[in-house]
């Protein structure tokens, strides 16, 4: 895990993002309300830096509170997550009247940004009030920012003189930092403010579209740092800066200049907590009963970027090429259930059970049928098994930040023979995940072929792909990523010197 002396000897941390690291949901025979803990991975790095170095979350706590006097429960005892030592005194919740809070969320978030920032602008939706309701939220954020960085000053001790880092996270929040900046200025606090970005940043051809970019940029460069998850993210977003708002910038070291100020971009691509995953394949029980058949796995949230729907029509051409896979394969597809207020999520639920239905009329026999199709969530420890036991993995999005799911597979492939990954170029992940076969998920035909090669790879070449996999991605974990972050932070100061050439 991250090294103590790694957050000791700085300042502590604010996090600040759309959701808390739990849910709170109220109990229907009491009505106290109680923590439904989070287990994902960027919790598990976070939680404990935040922790250990007495800082504080700031979020959503995932359903509407309306008595600010409630308090926020402590964790259930039983509790064995990284969240379970976040005391109620660190969180601040959110309180968003309900309307406004849908307009900033379905509205803005979920409706214009997600799509827009995957390079989907056909779905996106450009609406004035969902705007004001995104800036009202925002200012919301960081004011309970900048009461958290009160707080944290009215308790001075550990962390001594070291400023507090901020950081912001993720689409839901591009405005705060500009605020929290201009707040924190006035009110003489010191900290270091740093966003991150868990989606794509798009080209500048693509994020011109939004009738209100400028702000967005400005709203992002209140940070001292940025980060993305790969470079091209972090060159698009450099891009914008220079044409939309004609800042200075430098794209050598990553650099954009605003006001005199520089600010300083950087690719910190995610991990999993690979370990983990490899205690929990190595515990799980098996769950895939028969063993004469190939599974074919997809895990995803059920999202329009995913390439859901081009998956199952790429595995119907894959049994009407091959047909010596009928009877033998199977595609396993998880769809976990999101934003399900969201009509574009709601039309796709449809269209992957009307297609699921068809493929599977077509092609099921007495015996077998093609395509397993759950729509839930699974645990933990099914999830594992699942990764663990599965032939071939299907990561195959249209458009995807990173993609954990493509780290969490190979992190759980701990049998010989292991099973095969296929990735998608335009996902963050398939940039780096070269051993990997590489599938266009436009192209069906290819879909096809690069699932029947993986389907029929020796195992000799199947091994060698999976030990260079599995070995950078335990190097380049989820806490190496928090530590990357960290260290990033520690050299703003060194980093902050002239801009250089544009
Ligand atoms: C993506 C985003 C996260 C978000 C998650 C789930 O991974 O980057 O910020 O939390 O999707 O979506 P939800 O809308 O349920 O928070």
């Amino acid at each position: 895990s991250v090294s103590r002396s790694a957050c000791n000897s700085k300042g502590s941390m604010i996090v600040v993002s759309n959701r808390l690291p739990f849910i709170l949901k109220r109990n229907d025979k009491t009505g106290e309300l109680e923590r439904k803990a989070s287990a994902g991975g960027l919790v598990t790095a976070v939680a404990p830096v935040v922790i250990r170095g007495g800082g504080i979350w700031v979020g959503w706590p995932g359903m509407h509170l309306d008595d600010p006097n409630e308090k926020i429960p402590e964790s259930n005892p039983n509790d064995k997550t990284p969240t379970a030592g976040l005391l109620s005194e660190k969180i601040v919740p959110i309180y968003a009247e309900p309307k406004l809070f849908d307009s900033y969320y379905n509205g803005c978030c979920n409706g214009t940004f997600w799509p827009l920032f995957h390079s989907m602008p056909d779905r996106a939706t450009f609406i004035a009030d969902h705007w004001k309701a995104y800036i009202k939220c925002n200012e919301e954020f960081a004011e309970k920012t900048v009461h958290a960085l009160h707080l944290l000053k009215q308790q001075k001790g550990k962390n001594g003189n070291a400023p507090p880092i901020v950081w912001v996270h993720d689409y839901h929040l591009m405005l705060a930092a500009n605020w929290i900046r201009q707040r924190v200025e006035e009110d003489d606090i010191k900290c270091k403010l740093a966003f991150f970005l868990h989606i794509p940043f798009p080209p500048w051809d693509i994020f011109r579209l939004f009738p209100w970019s400028d702000e967005v940029l400005q709203g992002i460069l209140g940070c001292d740092m940025v980060g993305f998850h790969i470079t091209d993210y972090c060159l698009n977003f450099i891009d914008c800066c220079q044409r939309n708002l004609g800042c200075r910038v430098d794209r050598k070291n990553l650099l954009v200049e605003l006001g005199g100020r520089t600010i300083c971009v950087r690719p910190l691509p995610i991990g999993v907590p690979f370990d983990r995953f490899v205690q929990l394949a190595q515990n799980a029980k098996p769950v895939l009963s028969n063993a004469n058949q190939q599974v074919i796995l997809g895990v995803d949230r059920l999202d329009y970027t995913k390439g859901l729907v081009h998956r199952l029509k790429a595995f119907e051409r894959l049994l009407e090429r091959y047909p010596e896979h009928i009877e033998k394969v199977v595609l396993l597809q998880i769809s976990v259930p999101s934003r399900t207020d969201v009509k574009e999520y709601q039309d796709l639920k449809e269209e992957m059970d009307q297609l699921v239905g068809r493929i599977n009329g077509r092609f099921t026999t007495p015996n077998w049928s093609p395509i397993r199709y759950i729509y839930g969530c699974v645990g933990q420890d099914e999830l594992a098994a699942f990764y663990r036991d599965a032939a071939v993995a299907l990561v195959t999005p249209l458009r995807d930040g990173m993609n954990l799911v493509a780290k969490e597979f190979v992190a759980c492939q701990i049998n010989t023979p292991p099973g095969v990954l296929i990735v998608s170029p335009f996902a963050g992940a398939g940039e780096m995940m070269h051993e990997a076969l590489i599938c266009n998920p436009y192209e069906l035909d290819d879909a096809a072929e690069v699932t029947h090669r993986a389907l029929i790879m020796p195992e000799d070449e199947r091994i060698v792909r999976m030990n260079h996999l599995r070995r950078r991605e335990q190097l380049n974990d989820v806490d190496s990523w928090m530590k990357a972050f960290l260290k990033a932070m520690d050299s703003l100061e060194e980093e902050a010197d002239d801009i250089g050439a544009t």
